[in-house]
């Protein structure tokens, strides 16, 4: 992991840490893909207890409000409703994932539930039918609760599980579905067992060869892991020590699960802090290296960072700016700079590698006001940011996905935190969209490809 890169970005941006926001007039390249996205349990009807998010969710005080995905936004009735609402962003792509114990109730083989698969071949086909292209999720977090139950990621049986679980869908939508995530976003691990990661690791590289060993030569499609990153700048840019932090909270949000799959092994940093007891062989560095057909990256915003206690494994803090711009979300803070910087990162430390920008987007709360100007703006710095990396950069973009097509559920803070381009009533027997202004907004930038002068 290189340091090197890290300070050279930050040194030449300097201070104050805030981009030049002044408009770079231009397109991305042709055949640039623009989509939306959301994730199963966030807007599906799920069927109670088959998932760890059902149980979560029907677990008293876990959930704001006591909200749970049980109808969330019935998208599994309603799925004329959602490709009018693709149709009219004019998107090119949607992204949506899997419900595993959907498909494979206990997540093994034994059962197989072919009304699932139907349920999914209709969602494909119909996407297709519009002209929309599939760009599938394998696991968004709803573990099957069987699986759960004898030790979830903790047990290592779990990746011969995900390996045949990936295979069934390779094999029954690989023909129609070109772009697949197997895992979205994984959390870096905070405290012991960092087993889980290391299986996560391991499970995601399995269904990589399983697509690559049985699939690519037929079905030629596209097969990544997508990563989670905030980009992190020093508290005080004059002091080395915040800059440590900070190269640290990068290497540990983007390199933890990167850095095995993009460069072999864990980074000397995160193996030094954390990880003599889950080491990988030599034979699992090689099996790993190289697993991937593009950079998944999600991002949403920046931090500050400072080093709270050298010598314990979370040795940095993370603090905004008071001049940044908030959202709905207490963590999101709107710093379109960031993406720029994370971009070129990744094309250094990465040896450029094509990227698809698998989310991106902001919230609200509070009552519901359907001119979303603060979303507008989001997506005009942010994207914006995006066609400077491209054009003055030099970074390889090859899509990028606004989060989300509908408000959803927002996960432990329920229905409160609202990231949708379109509002959805959900005291409406018809669960009816109703487009936000920045639906016309992002669809005039999908329109235009970019932002042509
Ligand atoms: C990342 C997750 O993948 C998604 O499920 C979540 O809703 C958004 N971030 C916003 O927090």
């Amino acid at each position: 992991f290189s340091a090197h890169a890290y300070y050279n970005i930050v040194k030449n941006n300097g201070f104050p840490r805030t981009e030049d926001e002044t408009m770079l007039y231009g397109q991305f390249k042709e055949g640039m893909f623009w989509s939306s996205a959301t994730a199963s349990y966030q807007v599906n009807i799920n069927v109670y207890c088959l998932s760890i998010w059902d149980k979560f969710t029907h677990t008293p005080g876990k959930i704001s409000q006591h909200d749970t995905g049980d109808f969330a936004c019935n998208s599994y009735n309603k799925l004329d409703d959602d490709i009018a609402a693709l149709k009219k962003l004019q998107v090119s792509h949607y992204r949506f994932s899997i419900s595993w114990p959907r498909v494979m109730p206990d997540g093994t083989t034994k059962y197989i539930n072919q009304a699932g698969l139907d349920y999914y071949n209709k969602v494909v086909d119909a996407l297709i039918a519009a002209n929309i292209q599939p760009q599938v999720t394998l696991y968004h977090w709803d573990l099957p609760q069987a699986l759960q139950d004898v030790g979830g990621w903790e047990n290592e049986t779990i990746i011969e599980r995900f390996k045949d679980y990936a295979d069934v869908m390779f094999k029954n939508l690989g023909p129609k579905v070109k772009l697949w995530i197997t895992f979205n976003e994984p959390d870096r691990p905070d405290t012991l067992p960092y087993i889980v990661s290391h299986n996560i690791i391991k499970s995601h590289a399995e269904a990589w060869h399983v697509y690559n060993d049985k699939y690519r030569a037929s079905q030629n499609g596209k097969v990544a892991i997508t990563v989670n990153s905030d980009w992190a700048e020093p508290r005080n840019p004059y002091k080395q020590e915040d800059y440590e932090a900070a190269r640290s909270v990068v290497e540990f949000y983007l390199g933890w699960y990167v850095h095995p799959i993009f460069n072999g092994d864990y980074s000397p940093h995160v193996k030094r802090s954390v990880l003599e007891q889950s080491l990988f062989t030599p034979e699992e560095i090689k099996r790993i290296n190289g697993t991937y057909d593009y950079f998944g990256l999600n991002h949403y915003c920046s931090v500050l960072a400072f080093p709270v206690d050298f010598g314990t494994t979370q040795h940095y803090e993370a603090d905004s700016d008071r001049t940044w711009i908030e959202s709905g979300s207490s963590w999101l803070k709107m710093t379109p700079f960031g993406l720029r910087r994370l971009l070129r990162f990744i094309k250094e430390e990465y040896r450029n590698p094509p990227i698809v920008i698998t989310e991106n987007g902001v919230s609200e709360n509070g009552p519901v006001d359907l001119n979303d100007v603060h979303r507008k703006y989001y997506y005009e710095q942010y994207i914006n940011q995006v066609l400077k990396a491209y054009l003055i950069d030099g970074v390889n973009i090859i899509g990028y996905t606004a989060w989300s097509l509908l408000d959803n559920l927002e996960w432990a803070v329920g229905y409160t935190e609202r990231f949708g381009l379109f509002y959805v009533n959900r005291s409406d027997p018809d669960f009816t969209r109703t487009p936000k202004a920045s639906v016309s907004y992002y669809s005039s930038i999908i329109r235009c490809n970019g932002f042509p002068n």
